[in-house]
């Protein structure tokens, strides 16, 4: 439920200094866990967000089995500790519908059908939450597929964009979309524009909706270029300095 309206612009900064199109700072890691055969930790702002890949594997029971492709699952947690009111542990209703909508997001572009009758399985666990953690989590999937050496014919970048005080603006914080008035996160291809997930909490206009997705667009391919290149330079170093 969205809490009463507070001063969220002011001297057309934002509150945490932003200006309307800007992102939060952005960190990634590639290759952060050990048993995980593709892993990454991606840091949005305030949002740390880690996931792992396991597979292309058998998949268990059979029954689940896809004759002709892969079988992709994607679980989105946030852990209890992530957000200011302790998050009942456990899968709920949010949880689900996040890990639906980060799974399909990602499905267009992973080449399943290399690998029938496995499983790729893709755990995103929310370490610390501050608004855009399925943005965060798509961006650290995307990136961890790419480690685990799954084909894939692009990244996907993702991002959200919103209205607060009546402008539209570029990844909102938590207290920017509780106090706001529209959220849509989305992810795409960044380099050929292809979107694959577009979700809308509260109201744009036309032209508002317009403007955001054009922002969001730009803003994609920022992130693409970051997960690219910490990609590039985790592997170009492994190779170099002689690890596995
Ligand atoms: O995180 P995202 O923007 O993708 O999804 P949301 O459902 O719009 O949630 C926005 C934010 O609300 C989360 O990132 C958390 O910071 C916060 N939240 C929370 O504090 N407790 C929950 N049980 C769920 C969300």
């Amino acid at each position: 439920m969205k809490e009463e309206k507070i001063e969220l612009i002011k001297d057309g900064k934002r509150l945490d200094g932003r200006d309307f199109e800007d992102l939060r700072p952005i960190k990634i890691e590639v290759g952060v866990l050990k048993r995980a055969d593709g892993s990454c930790y991606f840091e949005l702002g305030n949002n740390k967000a880690l996931a792992a890949v396991y597979g292309p594997r058998e998949k268990h029971p059979r029954h689940l089995q896809d004759a002709k492709t892969a079988v992709v699952t994607y679980r989105y947690n946030m852990a209890p500790f992530s957000v200011d009111d302790r998050k009942r542990p456990g899968p709920d209703r949010r949880s689900v519908e996040v890990s639906k909508v980060s799974r399909e997001s990602l499905d267009p572009v992973i080449l399943k059908e290399y690998y029938p009758k496995t499983a790729i399985d893709v755990y995103v666990e929310l370490l610390q939450s501050d608004a855009g953690t399925r943005t965060a989590g798509i961006n650290a999937a995307s990136v961890a597929l790419a480690a685990a050496g799954i084909p894939m014919r692009d990244l996907v970048s993702s991002v959200a964009v919103g209205k607060i005080d009546g402008e539209v603006v570029l990844d909102l914080n938590a207290v920017e979309d509780n106090h706001g008035e529209a959220d849509m996160p989305v992810a795409m291809v960044a380099r050929t524009d292809t979107i694959t997930m577009l979700q809308m909490d509260g109201r744009f206009t036309k032209d508002e909706f317009e403007r955001g997705l054009k922002l969001a667009k730009k803003a994609c391919h920022e992130i693409y270029e970051l997960q690219r290149t910490a990609l590039i330079e985790k592997y170009s170093k492994s190779v170099g300095e002689g690890e596995e």
